[in-house]
């Protein structure tokens, strides 16, 4: 069934194939995209979803775009090229990897003198490139989360929120490349995974990669988590995140902000695992990140029931941000640091 390593975006038969990630765990499926259109719908509704895997997405979606484009002429060519990346820009508003995989190809393009040929098959490479460099990406990641795991007596549990695994990522996983390399380094006993309301992705991704991988894995709904840190059943907390501004203040998946709160009160540790390409060094603060707010039927159906009467308003914001005062240490590819001294890597 599962082609392993897992691996959500991947370019064969000169098409992307996309691990439907809206069918798991029910069932395994691969949606073969074929064009720019097609890979702008498939982020939007989640079938790839994930921050740097929505960035891979988004590179190959440019290529996609690029191949489209019937301009005989480099100046028509860029501002049709543009247009693209404008389409592909309004898919999702919070993870920044979105826009920094479209602006790298948009510069790509810019600095690629010669034919339009060559141009096309220079934004291919590039989309490849960025994939392959998140999986190395990601590995360290994994490496530099060890250096800051607690040393406890026993091997550790970490519970971790949402999914920031193989699936959100090319390959490995920001969160879950942590607690990856501390399975396989035998540090880790198991892991917690919140269910994440309202799209459930720490259920339905978060537990299915960990029993592909073979890591034990207990899952709790998110109003547990307070519950499992007050008796000493988590030892760290790791989340993933999709941007995070200059300070270190870090939006991830609603929910991870009261999950800092209680970790705070609780003394246990709370990392955040992202690449650089996660960090939006424009923004001071996490006030001015773009919180996506989503269907309400996200909240009040699930499968074919309605949960809720009819009357009922929602509020559905996709991610909240936590401030930098309540992150332990940002895991980076370079090094984990403290929130106020990310800007070293600006
Ligand atoms: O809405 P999603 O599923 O695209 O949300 C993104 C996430 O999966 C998480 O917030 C994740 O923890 C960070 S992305 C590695």
């Amino acid at each position: 069934m599962l082609a392993s390593p897992i691996t959500p975006v991947q370019w064969q038969d000169d098409q992307v194939h996309l691990i439907d990630q809206t069918r798991l765990p029910g069932s395994y499926e691969i949606i073969a995209v074929s064009t720019y259109a097609e890979m702008a719908t498939a982020i939007k509704t989640m079938i790839v979803r994930g921050a740097p895997a929505i960035g891979v997405a988004a590179a190959y979606g440019m290529y996609l775009g690029a191949r489209e484009i019937k301009a005989g002429d480099r100046a028509t060519f860029l501002t049709q090229l543009s247009e693209i990346a404008q389409h592909l820009r309004q898919t999702r508003p919070t993870a920044v990897n979105l826009f920094w995989a479209i602006a790298r190809q948009l510069a790509v393009a810019e600095a690629t003198s010669g034919t339009i040929a060559e141009i096309q098959a220079q934004l291919l490479a590039t989309a490849q490139q960025i994939q392959n460099e998140d999986v190395a990406t990601c590995k360290a990641i994994g490496d530099n989360g060890l250096t800051v795991l607690p040393e406890t007596p026993q091997k550790l549990n970490i519970l971790t929120h949402c999914n920031a695994g193989a699936l959100a990522t090319a390959g490995y996983g920001t969160a879950l490349g942590v607690i990856r390399s501390a399975w396989q380094n035998d540090r880790l006993h198991r892991v917690y995974a919140d269910e994440t309301r309202p799209r459930l992705q720490g259920a339905k991704l978060t537990t299915w990669e960990c029993v592909q991988e073979g890591i034990p894995v207990t899952a709790i709904t998110d109003n547990m988590a307070a519950h499992c840190l007050k008796q000493g059943l988590v030892h760290a907390i790791v989340v993933g995140a999709d941007r995070i501004a200059a300070n270190g203040d870090a939006a991830n998946k609603i929910g991870t902000y009261g999950l800092a709160i209680v970790a705070k009160a609780h003394n246990i540790p709370f990392f955040v695992a992202a690449p650089l390409s996660t960090v939006d060094f424009k923004l001071e603060t996490g006030a001015e990140i773009p919180i996506e707010e989503r269907d309400p039927a996200e909240i009040y159906q699930v499968g074919e029931t309605r949960l809720y009467p009819e009357g009922v308003e929602f509020y559905n914001p996709a991610f909240d941000v936590t401030p930098a005062e309540l992150i332990t240490a940002i895991i980076t590819e370079k090094s984990a640091v403290k929130p106020q001294d990310l800007r070293q890597f600006q």
